[in-house]
């Protein structure tokens, strides 16, 4: 059993409260830090905490609370990773983990340095789908991994610290990039190391100063690509789609938008359809259990298993800080225009790592492109000969 202080009673702070009480759940959050009292009240009231205070190192430091869960604006997570290790407490930290890689960095060192157990809650690395997705490509269903490409858009964030670029860091690329990078780096290998990004970011819509709409392209080192898209801009809900491609196989993941749950409404008595849905009326798509479909609940079940048998997450502060890294390279390349690198200066995976071969044995004196049965019955090969380099093509029998 898990007693937890939340600290943070806003949007997340309330899912995250949702999951971990869930379902005849043992795991209880105990303890309450808002910025205001009146949040943390109604938070205590709304959840059962025994406590609540406005003041957060009395929160983490209070003796009936095993682990802190940070769901804090970006601005803070490094301050509360700070007092957790002055506390000794197991800590829980909200995407992004910092502002930028140095952040990051100093958090994951704070935290080890301390020896206390540290979480990277990455909610879209643990949806049921992504789970399954991942399973079939760790067990080869796909081949080799070439391109992993992953996209969160909706109409924007429900709070005004996240549009402020000094409190969030940034705009919609590092909000919604963080989730997008992770994703990818999970299908195409943790330790194949992210080598160098291409960025278009630009404030299409919004008054601010940080970027509304991202693209970006991550190379690594074996020679797979992932890519990500994001947007504060997006019309009609919140898209959160996953695509994988590989030598043997694909995967295309629909996290929200369309899972299989249609509904018609005439908009009379009306409510809550999905997280970001833009309306409430006509056809809708709602999702039938947000919390355990956004990963919530096997998130928070790794989280704490992981606590308890002293061993690591499957999301960690080190992917917090490799995420922040790949996203400096993504700013950086859309400044320049260039090809930027990740600058990693501590790296624990692969070191080294070449592209594959493209050549696929297919008897002594050839290599093979493609077999195929055309529609006029023919069992075509297209094959390259190893001498000379020349393309054939040869019918089977
Ligand atoms: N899918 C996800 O994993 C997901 C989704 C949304 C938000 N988040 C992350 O959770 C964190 C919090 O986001 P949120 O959506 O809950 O924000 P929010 O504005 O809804 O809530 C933030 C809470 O932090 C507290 N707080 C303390 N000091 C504050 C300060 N100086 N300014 C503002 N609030 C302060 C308040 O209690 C407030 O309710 C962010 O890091 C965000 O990126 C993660």
């Amino acid at each position: 059993m898990q007693r937890i202080a939340m600290l943070g009673g806003g949007f997340i702070g309330r899912f995250y409260a949702e999951s971990i009480h869930g379902q005849r759940s043992r795991d209880k959050v105990v303890a309450i830090y808002a910025r205001r009292e009146e949040t943390a009240q109604k938070f205590a009231t709304d959840y059962g905490c025994d406590f609540a205070s406005t003041d957060m190192e009395e929160v983490i430091a209070h003796p009936d609370v095993d682990m802190v869960c940070i769901a804090l604006p970006n601005n803070i997570h490094e301050t509360a990773v700070n007092l957790c290790a002055k506390h000794k407490k197991s800590v829980v930290c909200t995407k992004p983990l910092g502002r930028t890689a140095d952040e990051a960095l100093r958090m994951m060192q704070t935290a080890e340095e301390a020896g206390i157990f540290a979480g990277y809650l990455e909610d879209l690395c643990y949806t049921p789908k992504f789970l399954k997705a991942l399973d079939s490509v760790k067990n080869g269903a796909l081949g080799r991994i070439l391109w992993a490409k992953s996209r969160e858009t909706h109409p924007g964030p429900h709070s005004d610290w996240f549009w402020d670029k000094e409190q969030a860091g940034g705009g919609c690329m590092l909000d919604l990039g963080c989730h997008c990078v992770e994703i990818a780096r999970n299908f195409i290998g943790k330790d194949v190391k992210p080598v160098e990004v291409m960025c278009w970011a630009a404030t299409q819509v919004k008054p601010i100063d940080a970027e509304d709409h991202a693209i970006a392209l991550v190379k690594y080192e074996n020679g797979a690509i992932g890519q990500f898209e994001v947007s504060w801009a997006f019309r009609g809900g919140m898209d959160l789609r996953d695509e994988v491609m590989g030598t043997e196989g694909t995967i295309w993941i629909n996290n929200f938008l369309r899972t299989g749950f249609e509904m018609y409404s005439s908009g009379k008595g009306a409510d809550y359809v999905a997280e970001k849905a833009e309306s409430n009326t006509g056809w809708l798509f709602p999702v039938g259990d947000e919390v355990n479909d956004l990963g919530y609940n096997h998130m928070f079940t790794d989280m704490f298993k992981s606590q308890e048998e002293g061993r690591e997450p499957a999301e960690t502060f080190y992917d917090g800080y490799v995420v922040n890294a790949v996203l400096d390279a993504a700013y950086k390349s859309a400044e320049t225009k260039q090809w930027e690198k990740v600058n990693l200066p501590v790296w624990r995976g692969q070191e080294g790592l070449k592209p594959e071969s493209t050549l696929v044995e297919y008897d002594a004196d050839h290599y093979l492109i493609k077999q195929e049965m055309t529609h006029d019955g023919r069992n075509k090969l297209i094959l390259k000969e190893k001498a000379s380099g020349k393309i054939i093509e040869r019918d089977l029998a």
